[in-house]
């Protein structure tokens, strides 16, 4: 049977190439042996199809290309630094902008300048990195999904949504006082990658105006936040995506940015903001730990790339073929009854590894496990988002805490992979669900104390 979705069309065509590594499956066998059941721990040329991360990993246009030759690489006012600067200032339509050399540097800067140690900080997911800098700082992440956003069967275009209910119970019980930011992810990639509805981000934008609370969004894949926005909400359909994203930041105080996914370059970030005074704490703060406020740690090429690529990533035509190719593999695979989080966000597919191997259980990690089968059948590095990133055992009772889902993510690089690519990781994935009454558990060799999925080494149960 053909479980093959229609091709979506692709709006580019191809001036350079990479090669790509191919290999034997015993190679493959003794090199993931080697690095301890790690994907991580692999060379990136023993990896045939590299869907670990859509950060940094996009093809740049020769547009973007071309741009970089206009690097000005002045310490001090650089011209690149004036065209990143109106281009971030064209979609967010806030005047305070310092360029940062990625997403976590602008998430240190701007808690840095806002947050006192026992603050509360709500958003509908925060991103590992979000997290790990707020606890640095003091701060305590309180997450707010939506209530549906870990249903993985059900029909609800906006999963990535804040719970606006537990938002207002939050500020009712703790006040503005100990509340002075909610942050939103656009879109949502701790829950799927699931977009944020319109209506949600008003809302929400209400609730924490009349609290005097201020709302800042990591932005990390606005545009394609936006496209869902155009696709599914009601009275979106004839608006631009560079229409729905201005109407976006329009409810927002700031914005913070890790340009490495919808700016469409491999390194960068900033904050924006309309807030002079946090401006300024950043502007003070980064001389010190980041660079001068005109380069904020990039050089004044990347930011006539970044320039160029938030621009660029505001075509329609560019998003379609995008979230085409991640429903199309999604379809693919549900077609072939292949248990994935549905509907599929705006970078990756997510496999539901726990509904995918239901006979090992989560202390026994079926996420790395079915990640290693991955790479093992077909050379494809994914990433495990369960129990291996998130379990942890009680120290008293020794009883196991396991996350909500067990998730292996396929993320998909911007312009990396044709169609042919993501029709073979589907058949791999279609292969590995033919025989995974076979697939055995997994259990750690080493366990690191902290961001253990990085280091850790396993070996079959
Ligand atoms: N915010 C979100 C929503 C992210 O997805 C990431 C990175 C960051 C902030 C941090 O940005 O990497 O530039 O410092 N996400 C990558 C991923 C690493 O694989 O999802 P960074």
């Amino acid at each position: 049977m053909n479980h093959k979705q229609p091709l979506p069309f692709p709006p580019f065509k191809t001036k350079t190439i990479e090669k790509i590594p191919i290999s034997t499956r015993s190679q493959r066998e003794e090199w993931l042996k080697k690095a301890g059941y790690n994907l991580f721990q692999l060379l990136a040329k023993q990896v045939t199809i590299d869907l670990l991360t859509d950060s940094g990993t996009s093809a740049m246009s020769d547009n973007q290309w071309a741009a970089l030759m206009k690097g000005d690489e002045s310490y001090a006012g650089a011209d690149s630094f004036l065209r990143f600067r109106d281009a971030v200032q064209r979609v967010t339509g806030m005047p305070y902008i310092v360029p940062t050399h990625q997403g976590r540097s602008a998430e240190n800067l701007f808690f840095s300048s806002i947050i006192k140690p026992g603050d509360l900080i709500p958003n509908n997911t925060h991103f590992d990195t979000t997290e790990a800098n707020l606890r640095h700082k003091g701060g305590i992440p309180i997450n707010l999904p939506s209530p549906f956003a870990y249903r993985s069967e059900m029909e609800d275009p906006f999963k990535g949504n804040i719970d606006l209910k537990a938002l207002e119970q939050l500020i009712a019980e703790h006040g503005s006082k100990k509340i002075p930011v909610c942050m939103i992810t656009i879109t949502n990639n701790s829950a799927g990658g699931a977009p944020v509805s319109m209506e949600n981000l008003k809302a929400a934008k209400s609730i924490l105006s009349k609290a005097g609370i201020s709302l800042y969004l990591d932005c990390a894949r606005f545009a394609e936040n936006a496209f869902f926005i155009q696709q599914n909400e009601p009275g979106y359909t004839d608006q631009s995506i560079e229409q729905i994203a201005s109407e976006m930041f329009s409810y927002a105080d700031g914005a913070l940015m890790s340009a490495k996914k919808d700016a469409l370059v491999n390194i960068g970030g900033f904050v924006a903001t309309h807030n002079e005074n946090v401006f300024q704490k950043i502007r003070e703060l980064m001389v010190v730990i980041e660079g001068f406020p005109t380069y904020g740690g990039l050089a004044g090429r990347d930011m006539d790339a970044i320039a160029v690529g938030l621009i660029e990533v505001l075509d329609e035509t560019y998003l379609a073929h995008r979230i085409g190719q991640i429903h199309r593999l999604a379809g693919t695979l549900r077609n072939a009854g292949v248990p994935i989080l549905w509907p599929p966000g705006g970078h990756a597919v997510y496999l539901d590894a726990g509904r995918f191997l239901p006979h090992i259980p989560g202390y026994k990690f079926p996420g790395q496990a079915l990640s290693c089968k991955l790479y093992m059948e077909g050379g494809i590095r994914s990433v495990e988002i369960g129990s291996v990133m998130f379990a942890c055992k009680d120290p008293k009772t020794g009883e196991w805490n396991l996350p909500q889902m067990e998730m292996v993510r396929l993320a998909i690089p911007r312009r990396v992979y044709h169609d042919a690519h993501l029709d073979y990781v589907a058949d791999t994935c279609i292969k590995v669900f033919s025989m995974r009454d076979s697939v055995r558990g997994m259990r750690f060799t080493y366990e690191p104390p902290r961001l253990r999925h990085f280091l850790a080494q396993f070996d079959w149960d």
